[in-house]
């Protein structure tokens, strides 16, 4: 904590005053907000939101960075994905929470323009759709008729769904299992901020956490996402043809809720130092959780989707000829080779994003036999 940069004058007013909100939330709930809604309202509270908050949240002067600012051979990788599916499908593109517009802007960049019809944008943010609608002006603004941001879901899709961190963004529950029981961990008011309080889980939630957390394992922090699930079903319900592809931080449900990792994976990131204790710059530090991807493939299915292919970022970038794509540029010892070459290698070393990071696809009426899952196959361990 000590080593954290300190927040300007502005960013503290904003912290400041979103606590207040959040203070009187607790109280308006009798001295106790379960950890989703705090979760909620710390990245998506209208005005002091993290994610509704003018400030930089993504890349280099931000509080991450994510693959498509890494390099555009993320995106050329998706568009060779997507050159393989969209001809089966109305040829329509929804990108979910599009960051700064960049994978957009990159995938469009790949792809020939007959291959796709509209290039669709659901974004929760008001400050990211504004930066997403400026980037594609300035980057590609023979496309920018073609590319449109959406208020709301569309009733059925007809095309290629994905989405790049951004499960990992929704709110999640934090529960522990004590010797007593489960709890669902929520927030206090105390003289010195807010801190951790309990109540025992129940409902829905308590039996999910009876199903996946660990037996005779104590003293054990962790997080179920149900929102996330809930909208992976919804979306699955909606779509009618085509697939829907997430990349995200996460495990199998094995190794989610292994009974060694025991403190979670709840994490606030603040200008690349990442942070345990959510309570921290309420509303300037971005809050994440990391995918249970069986949660995420029994959504899908449930809802009717065919399973395409579980693996890892790298295996599946590999498979879209990331290296391929990498020897084109030429020139080894020029500039924009080394630099690409230092941004592939984060995509791919197993010890940074290649193997944490997941890819998984369901489909509907369309070929299951898709290029990225063509090498390294994790579905077995779903
Ligand atoms: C961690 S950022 C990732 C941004 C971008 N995909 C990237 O890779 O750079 C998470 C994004 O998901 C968006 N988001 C979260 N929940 C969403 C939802 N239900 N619908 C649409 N966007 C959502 C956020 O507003 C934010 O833009």
């Amino acid at each position: 904590m000590n080593t954290l940069p300190p927040l300007d004058e502005q960013a503290a007013n904003d912290c400041a005053a979103l606590c207040l909100e959040i203070t009187d939330k607790i109280k308006q709930n009798n001295g106790f907000l379960p950890f989703v809604d705090y979760m909620n309202w710390a990245l998506y509270a209208p005005k002091y939101g993290y994610y509704s908050g003018r400030a930089e949240k993504i890349g280099q002067y931000g509080d991450f960075a994510t693959a498509p600012q890494l390099t555009d051979l993320f995106g050329k990788c998706l568009a060779r994905q997507l050159l393989q599916i969209l001809p089966q499908t109305a040829g329509n593109i929804y990108e979910f929470g599009a960051g700064t517009g960049k994978l957009a802007v990159d995938i469009l960049k790949w792809l020939p323009e007959n291959a796709w019809q509209k290039y669709y944008i659901i974004e929760l943010s008001a400050d990211l759709r504004t930066r997403q609608k400026d980037y594609i002006q300035h980057n590609a603004p023979q496309y920018a008729h073609k590319i449109k941001h959406l208020d709301r879901l569309p009733k059925h899709f007809d095309g290629v769904i994905l989405g790049n961190e951004v499960l990992d963004a929704m709110p999640c529950e934090v529960l522990e299992k004590r010797e007593d029981g489960i709890y669902r961990m929520g927030v206090k008011n105390t003289p010195q901020g807010f801190d951790w309080a309990a109540t025992k889980a129940t409902g829905l939630l308590l039996a999910e956490a009876q199903n996946r957390l660990p037996e005779s394992v104590f003293s054990y922090r962790t997080e179920i996402n149900l929102q996330a699930e809930a909208f992976v079903r919804t979306v699955s319900e909606r779509l009618t043809r085509g697939g829907m592809l997430w990349i995200d931080y996460g495990f199998d449900r094995k190794e989610y809720y292994h009974p060694q990792r025991n403190t979670g994976t709840l994490m606030g990131h603040y200008r690349h130092h990442t942070v345990d204790n959510p309570f921290v710059f309420t509303g300037q530090m971005d809050l994440t959780a990391h995918i249970d991807f069986t949660a995420i493939a029994d959504a899908a299915t449930e809802e009717g989707l065919d399973f395409i292919g579980y693996t890892t970022q790298a295996a599946f970038l590999m498979a879209c000829g990331i290296t391929d794509f990498l020897a084109e540029l030429g020139d080894t010892a020029g500039e924009k080779y080394i630099k690409t070459v230092s941004a592939v290698q984060k995509l791919l070393n197993p010890h940074e994003m290649g193997e944490l990071f997941k890819c998984i696809a369901f489909g509907k009426n369309i070929n299951p036999d898709w290029l990225g899952f063509s090498g390294l196959d994790l579905s077995g361990k779903l």
